[in-house]
């Protein structure tokens, strides 16, 4: 059975790149800027719920560093990370999307130590779960759109994967449906500090070397594809 909608009221969007932001800037009503903790936050509405994006940059600190302000100065109650990311799931191309069920650091490695690959020490665990309703939601939106999409888990690390071995790897040891570098990030500070979150990310290259040709052409392609999802996410909130 689904939550009562008023369990979300502020919708928060954490955004690495610029043609990103633009898909939730473009949506946004009433909009507001405030300027907090060093970064530019955009404030307003989006389908009647409360909504507040930012850009974050590239990388894992960037993104922690957006998200712990974002919950300190706005209070969301969910947040959401969009981008791009390389593919590494079977059956999904360029332009398919990745919704995340739960996300990992593939580049965290205390192994030598006798850990497990990718454990988050103090909190002692491998994956962070998203949050289940918002991602089978997402998921819900996305089969109305059409859009062809896998639920699986988002892998982060600090490096633009473009080998064979290093897909490998990240394929292999966490069962990664795609790879970029701020989902976990955001989970880890969503995590510790009670937050829900999900990542949405729509795949940009397959993490082996070979990216689109026109990758700004391809971003702001992307950017119209993420609008379009957002706005019926937000719409659709009420059934969450
Ligand atoms: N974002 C988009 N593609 C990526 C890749 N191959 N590795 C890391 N982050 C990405």
């Amino acid at each position: 059975m689904c939550k009562p909608c008023k369990d979300i009221s502020t919708v928060g969007f954490i955004c690495p790149m610029d043609c990103e932001l633009d898909a939730v800037r473009r949506l946004l009503e009433k909009t507001e800027t405030v300027r907090y903790a060093g970064m530019d936050f955009y404030k307003g509405s989006i389908a009647g719920h409360s909504a507040v994006a930012v850009k974050c940059g590239v990388g894992k600190v960037f993104a922690a560093m957006a998200a712990e302000a974002m919950i300190l100065g706005f209070s969301p109650d969910l947040i959401i990370n969009t981008g791009v990311a390389g593919n590494l799931a079977d059956g999904l191309s360029i332009g398919d999307v990745v919704v995340s069920s739960s996300v990992v650091q593939h580049d965290m490695d205390t192994s030598p130590l006798g850990d497990p690959v990718g454990l988050i020490s103090g909190i002692n665990k491998v994956y962070l779960e998203s949050d289940a309703d918002a991602s089978a939601l997402m998921c819900r939106v996305l089969d109305s759109l059409g859009i062809r999409y896998v639920q699986g888990v988002v892998a982060s690390g600090d490096q633009f994967v473009a080998t064979q071995e290093k897909r490998d790897f990240i394929r292999q040891a966490f069962g990664a449906a795609c790879c970029e570098m701020e989902g976990a990030a955001v989970g880890q500070v969503c995590y510790a500090s009670g937050v829900r979150f999900l990542i949405l990310r729509a795949l940009s290259d397959d993490a082996n070397g070979h990216s689109p040709d026109d990758f700004p052409a391809y971003c702001v392609k992307v950017s119209e594809t993420s609008s379009k999802v957002i706005a019926a996410f937000m719409k659709a909130i009420p059934t969450l």
